[in-house]
């Protein structure tokens, strides 16, 4: 009776649990936590110090009694305590800000695609270790369709590809599920290490992460355009081991990216060429969808269209399209119903090692 009470007041939560991001919404009120998914830890007292946007801002100016720890790897639980606890703090976070009860709360959380039993049970243990009361998973992709907008309900195909920080995860998908799809370990954040090898191998110039990733955002590209940009990119002299900066176009960040963007386009055209003609034709009709992050690179969809002969767009907002599909999931118990996937805990043979 009293949990029933409870529950009526306790509100859903929306995960979107990413490699480079993760972003949290509560029903009736939206987004409430977009942070990198990093947490710094203190070594010495085996404590977290920092977690998100305070850990972030730690990347390449720690001292070595402080380790920054990405929990997730490709879109997967590597570290299972130190996500745990990630959720747990944006939890309490969560609970500060917006509740003053203590209901433990329904959570939806996305998953990758072909995630194993214990890579699903990991997810769910760790919401559940964070404070959550029940945990629904939903496949990332389907819900990147659901906010995207796509008619995944109908008899038709639609292609959509989420372009990530640690994968990219290409679907077509028909009547609620996903008919055909494929998983490629590349994506944004590889393309900020094509930039480190790119100023590595020309200009014997090394430079962080986090700049290689400000030139991406500045001025990669995947398709020419008129106008040449540049960027200046600080580093150290490989040879002299002295501060250099180097001024960068796009042309040559293009050049850079391109091992990453023509291996997301072959991916694209394996999965067409896999994918039944009726399909294809649907897809012709409609346009790749492009969403995630990554899809902000300059070009993508004018590269993607022209290689694979096929009209592509990019979604409204792509950085944000999983979390609002499991925005909208909280409120669509029907639709929730259609797209859920089982429960690791429902299968009893299943021990996960933390
Ligand atoms: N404007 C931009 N242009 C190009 N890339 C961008 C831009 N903004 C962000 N990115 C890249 O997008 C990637 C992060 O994408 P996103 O937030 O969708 O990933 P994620 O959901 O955390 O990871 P995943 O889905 O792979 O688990 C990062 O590599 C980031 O550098
Ligand atoms: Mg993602």
């Amino acid at each position: 009776m009293f949990k029933k009470f409870l529950n009526k007041f306790s509100k859903k939560i929306g995960i979107d649990l990413g490699t480079s991001k993760t972003i949290i919404c509560i029903q009736d009120k939206g987004i409430v936590i977009s942070e990198p998914t990093v947490v710094a830890i203190n070594n010495r007292l085996d404590q977290i110090i920092a977690v998100g946007e305070e850990a972030r801002k730690m990347i390449g100016k720690n001292p070595s009694y402080i380790t920054l720890a990405y929990p997730l790897d490709k879109g997967v639980i590597s570290d299972f305590e130190v996500t745990e606890k990630m959720l747990k703090y944006f939890f309490d976070k969560i609970f500060q800000e917006n509740f003053n009860f203590s209901a433990r709360p329904s959570v939806i959380i996305g998953i990758p695609l072909d995630v194993t039993e214990v890579e699903k049970k990991a997810v769910e243990d760790a919401a559940m270790g964070a404070g959550a009361g029940k945990v629904f998973l939903v496949e990332e992709i389907m819900a990147a369709a659901i906010g995207a907008r796509l008619p995944i309900q109908g008899a038709s195909g639609s292609m959509i590809i989420n372009l990530g920080g640690g994968k990219t995860e290409i679907a077509v998908i028909s009547l609620y599920g996903v008919v055909i799809s494929k998983t490629l370990n590349i994506a944004g954040d590889e393309m900020n290490k094509n930039i480190i090898q790119y100023a590595r191998d020309n200009f014997n110039l090394l430079i962080g992460e986090k700049i290689a990733e400000s030139i991406k955002i500045k001025i990669g590209s995947a398709f020419a355009s008129e106008e040449e940009t540049t960027v200046e990119m600080r580093g150290r002299d490989l040879i002299s081991g002295l501060p250099k900066e180097i001024i960068i176009n796009d042309s040559q960040v293009r050049e850079a990216l391109s091992p990453s963007v023509i291996s997301i386009i072959d991916a694209i055209k394996s999965v067409l060429e896999m994918t039944p003609p009726e399909l294809v034709a649907d897809i012709y009709e409609r346009g790749i969808v492009l969403c995630g992050a990554a899809a902000m690179l300059t070009g993508i969809d004018k590269r993607v269209s022209n290689e694979a002969e096929i009209p592509v767009r990019i979604a409204d907002d792509p950085a944000t399209c999983t979390i609002r599909g499991i925005n909208f999931l909280i409120d669509d118990q029907k639709l929730l119903n259609e797209v859920l996937m089982p429960s690791a805990m429902d299968d009893k043979t299943v021990k996960v090692g933390k």
